[in-house]
C-alpha cells in the first residue's frame, strides 16, 4: 500500500482517505449507464474513479491528448494491461484482442480485427463492465466527436456497460456532454452527478496526521494548522505540502511559495487578456463592469464587451472562477502575481 503523501493518483480503496460519501453513491449506481464525476483541480477526482473501480470489471482510461482513434486504441489496451490480472478471464477470447503475457494487443484494422463499437458490445455480452473516461473534455479532434457518438450509443443499447467521466465541472458538462447543446449526442441524457468536496479542517487536520504519521514525520502542531488553512481542503495540496516538509522543507512561506508558483505557472498559459481578467477578479473586480474598469484603468485597454464575456466563460469552464470568485485561493494568490 502506498503512503498518503505519494503523489500519484491513489488507486485502491484501502489507500484512499475518507470519499465515504461518494464511493457508496457511485457503488450504488452501478448498472447505471453514465456517471459524471466533477471537482476542481487537485481535489482528487482521478483518485476516486480508480480506486473505485477496484472491486469492478472495468477500464481506467486517461483521453489527455488523445486525438486519433490509434491514440484511443492505444491508451484502451494500456488500461486494459493494467488491470489485467482482473480482467483476464473476462477479456479472454474477445475478437481483436490479443493477451501476450502482461500485455494486451488490440487489433483494430485488418483480418480479425475489432472496432471500438464491437469491442463494446462484446464486453456488455459478457456482463457488468465500467469504463472510465478521465478528463474526457480534453480528447482532440477527431476522436473526440467520434467518442460522444459510441457514448450516446452505449449510453442507448449496452445496458451492462457503465461510463464514468470524469474532469473539470463547467468544461466536462458544457463542452463535452453538450447539456444545453440540443445538437450534442449526449444532449438530455440522464446520468448521476458526484461532487467530489473538499475535506472539512477536521478532516484536513486528519488527513496530514496519518500522512505524517505513515512518515514517520510529527510537525509542531500550529503548523499543521498553518497548512490546513492555507490549503484549505484540497488534498493535492495537502499532499504536495506534506512531500516537502518530510523531505525537510520547514518554512512554511517557502512551501506557501511553491503551490502559489505551481498555479501561476499554470495560469501563464492563458491568454493575456485572460490574465488581465484574472487579475482584476484577483484584486476584488466582483461584477462585470467592475473587471471592465479594472483593465481600462490599470491597462488602459478597452477590451469588447462579447470578448470580455467570452472569456469570463471560458475561466469558468475551466473551474478556475464561479460568479468572479475563486474556487481554489492559492489561484487568487497566484493571480494577484500576473
Ligand atoms: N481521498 C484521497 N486520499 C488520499 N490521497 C488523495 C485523495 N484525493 C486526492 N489525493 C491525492 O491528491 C493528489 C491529487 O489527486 P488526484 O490526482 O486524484 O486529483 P484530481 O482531481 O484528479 O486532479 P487533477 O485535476 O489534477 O486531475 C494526488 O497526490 C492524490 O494522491
Ligand atoms: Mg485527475
Amino acid at each position: 500500500m502506498r503512503n498518503l503523501f505519494d503523489p500519484r493518483p491513489k488507486s485502491s480503496r484501502s489507500e484512499l482517505f475518507d470519499r465515504v460519501d461518494e464511493l457508496r453513491l457511485l457503488d450504488k449506481s452501478i448498472g447505471k449507464p453514465l456517471i459524471v464525476v466533477l471537482g476542481i483541480r487537485r481535489i482528487g477526482k482521478t483518485s476516486l474513479v480508480k480506486s473505485f473501480l477496484e472491486p469492478y470489471n472495468g477500464v481506467y482510461i486517461d483521453l489527455r491528448g488523445v486525438a486519433t482513434r490509434a491514440d484511443l486504441y492505444e491508451r484502451l489496451s494500456e488500461g486494459l494491461s493494467s488491470y489485467l490480472s482482473k480482467l483476464r478471464r473476462f477479456i479472454e477470447g474477445i475478437r481483436g484482442i490479443r493477451i501476450m503475457g502482461f500485455d494486451v494487443e488490440i487489433k483494430w484494422r485488418g483480418a480479425d480485427s475489432v472496432s471500438l463499437l464491437g469491442l463494446l458490445e462484446e464486453l456488455n455480452r459478457r456482463g457488468r463492465f465500467i469504463i472510465v473516461l478521465d478528463e474526457v473534455q480534453d480528447a482532440k479532434p477527431p476522436i473526440s466527436a467520434e467518442l460522444k457518438n459510441i457514448l450516446a450509443y452505449t449510453y442507448d443499447h449496452l445496458s451492462n456497460i457503465t461510463v464514468i467521466l470524469s474532469g473539470s465541472e463547467a468544461r466536462l458538462l458544457g463542452s463535452f456532454m453538450g447539456v444545453n447543446d440540443p445538437e450534442s449526442p449526449l444532449y438530455g441524457r440522464y446520468f448521476v452527478e458526484v461532487n467530489v468536496r473538499r475535506f472539512s479542517r477536521e478532516e484536513s487536520l486528519s488527513f496530514l496526521e496519518l500522512g505524517f504519521r505513515q512518515e514517520g514525520v510529527k510537525p509542531p502542531k500550529d503548523v499543521l494548522e498553518e497548512a490546513v488553512g492555507f490549503f484549505d481542503g484540497i488534498p493535492g495540496w495537502l499532499v504536495q505540502f506534506g512531500r516537502s516538509y518530510v523531505d525537510g522543507i520547514h518554512n512554511m512561506d517557502v512551501i506557501k511559495e511553491q503551490a502559489i508558483s505551481t498555479a501561476l505557472s499554470e495560469l501563464m498559459r492563458l491568454s493575456k487578456r485572460e490574465r488581465m481578467v484574472l487579475k482584476a477578479i484577483a484584486e476584488g473586480a466582483g461584477t462585470w463592469g467592475q473587471v471592465r474598469r479594472f483593465i481600462e484603468e490599470r491597462n488602459g485597454e478597452t477590451i469588447p464587451k462579447s470578448s470580455l464575456t467570452r472569456i469570463i466563460s471560458k475561466l469558468e469552464s475551466l473551474s478556475i472562477i464561479k460568479d468572479y470568485e475563486f474556487l481554489d485561493n492559492i489561484y487568487q494568490k497566484a493571480a494577484r502575481r500576473l
